[in-house]
């Protein structure tokens, strides 16, 4: 098992270019499935989320082939199987993105439910309450949800729940509504850039969509999507990661291949603490002298913070001057980083469900293990900053996620190395 070693107490300094994005790219590989043609898809972060996902989708028939590019030719060889097993669904539950592809285009699915993860109980009856308005029956059988839908017909749907949208519910529903019969209103619909980004890979191939971005999509279903090709944004959270990164080492970074305006409530919070940040085209630059100060934010559906950046801002906020207080809307007891944190000298409590954190001027070094990807990214962010040595351990999490998250630091002047159970090597940029 390889973990991070980690020398803080250097500022960060240079140039770093993102990846695709990782959450975008997950529910549009699984929507390559609805195409009557080959797919071809650019910019897809090569991670252990998405080679898991086409290892799902190899199992249903497709043909996932890495192009010398980088880019992902997908297509279908064999439209019979619809069976997402769950030693698959277990290792990443964004694979229940290939429900609603795969009634919409080949009528049935049989799909392990997703279990609970470090973020909490994580149900998906919205995606099923919206799947069933446009048509679809389910039952439970032995922890799989087995799914039929002879037609699906375009109705309205509501897809608000009690934290507000669901990311991944919109793209099940938004994929099977394309090729419903009529018109199908999603009410409620996730406003996120990734929603964004599948609206747009659809009608790229034919689909008719409108309201993309706003909560209200509209779409008018069609017979068939032909083939095309899509080029995935930069990954909104790994720039904030990196981003997070200098702040919290009092250093410099200007982070390329983004789209800042997917990141202005990011930007606005790090302006806030105390950093000067500029935006241009594709490119962020932020400058941190000196401590930052206290934070008070709420990670909240998109345009607000993302609850995938909430555990990185909780570390910049342990050696912030004075106290923060961090809640999460959209995960209310993500917290699972604090316990850690705390190893590395961090003064937090969990109060009324927030995190309060007092500042501390110097965090030390300690060995911590991770609990889930954003959590681990938080651990390295504050191993930074600490004084002395941090290892991370467990940080197959991290990398479900981030790719070369590690190398890019050390481009960034970090001291980080994988070690390996054998021994320790540097992996070397590009
Ligand atoms: N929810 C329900 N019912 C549902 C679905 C969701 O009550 O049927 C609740 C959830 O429990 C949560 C809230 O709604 O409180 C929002 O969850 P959402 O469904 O939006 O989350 P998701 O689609 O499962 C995606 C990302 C997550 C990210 C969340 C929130 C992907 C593959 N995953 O998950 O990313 O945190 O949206 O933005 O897009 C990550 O990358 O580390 C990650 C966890």
């Amino acid at each position: 098992m390889s973990y991070f070693r980690i020398t803080g107490g250097i500022p960060l300094r240079g140039e770093v270019e993102v990846g695709g994005s990782k959450n975008a790219a997950l529910p549009i590989m699984a929507a390559s499935i609805l195409a009557d043609e080959p797919v071809r898809l650019r910019r897809v972060p090569w991670l252990t989320d998405t080679t898991t996902l086409a290892e799902v989708l190899q199992r249903l028939g497709m043909r996932v082939a890495r192009q010398g590019d980088g880019s992902l030719e997908l297509a279908t060889v064999d439209a019979q199987p619809v069976r997402a097993p769950y030693e698959l669904v277990r290792r990443m539950r964004a694979s229940f993105c290939v429900l609603g592809p795969l009634l919409a285009r080949r009528g049935r699915a049989v799909v392990s439910l997703p279990g609970g993860c470090n973020l909490g109980d994580r149900p998906v009856n919205l995606h099923l309450k919206g799947l069933a308005a446009l048509g679809a029956q389910f039952r439970l059988h032995r922890g799989y949800i087995v799914a039929r839908a002879a037609l699906l017909r375009g109705t309205t749907v509501d897809l608000r729940g009690p934290q507000g949208p669901t990311v991944t519910g919109t793209a099940n529903v938004l994929s099977a509504a394309v090729l419903a019969e009529g018109e199908t209103t999603i009410n409620g619909a996730a406003c996120e850039p990734e929603i964004v980004q599948l609206g747009e890979f659809f009608v790229g191939l034919g689909a008719r969509i409108e309201g993309l971005g706003t909560s209200t999509v509209r779409v008018e279903g069609v017979r068939r999507l032909h083939g095309g090709e899509y080029t995935i944004a930069g990954d909104r959270i790994e720039a904030a990661t990196l981003l997070l990164a200098a702040a919290i080492t009092r250093g410099s970074a200007t982070v390329r291949g983004v789209v800042p305006s997917h990141l202005s409530a990011v930007v606005d919070v790090l302006r806030r603490a105390g950093c000067g940040v500029e935006t241009a085209d594709g490119v962020i630059t932020l400058v941190a002298a000196g401590r930052m100060r206290a934070l008070d934010v709420t990670a909240q559906p998109y345009p607000g913070i993302p609850t995938d950046v909430q555990a990185q801002l909780t570390a910049l906020a342990t050696v912030a001057t004075g106290r923060s207080t961090i809640r999460d809307h959209v995960f209310p007891h993500r917290f699972i980083h604090v316990a850690e944190m705390k190893r590395l000298g961090a003064r937090i409590s969990l109060r009324n469900g927030a995190a309060v954190v007092d500042g501390v001027p110097q965090l030390a070094g300690a060995p911590v293990t991770a609990c889930d990807l954003r959590a681990s990214a938080a651990l390295v962010i504050a191993g930074l900053a600490a004084e002395g040595q941090t290892t991370v351990r467990e940080i197959h999490h991290l990398d479900r996620g981030y790719e070369r998250l590690d190398e890019k630091l050390q481009g960034l002047g970090a001291e980080i190395e994988r070690v390996h159970a054998s021994g320790a090597f540097r992996h070397h940029a590009k």
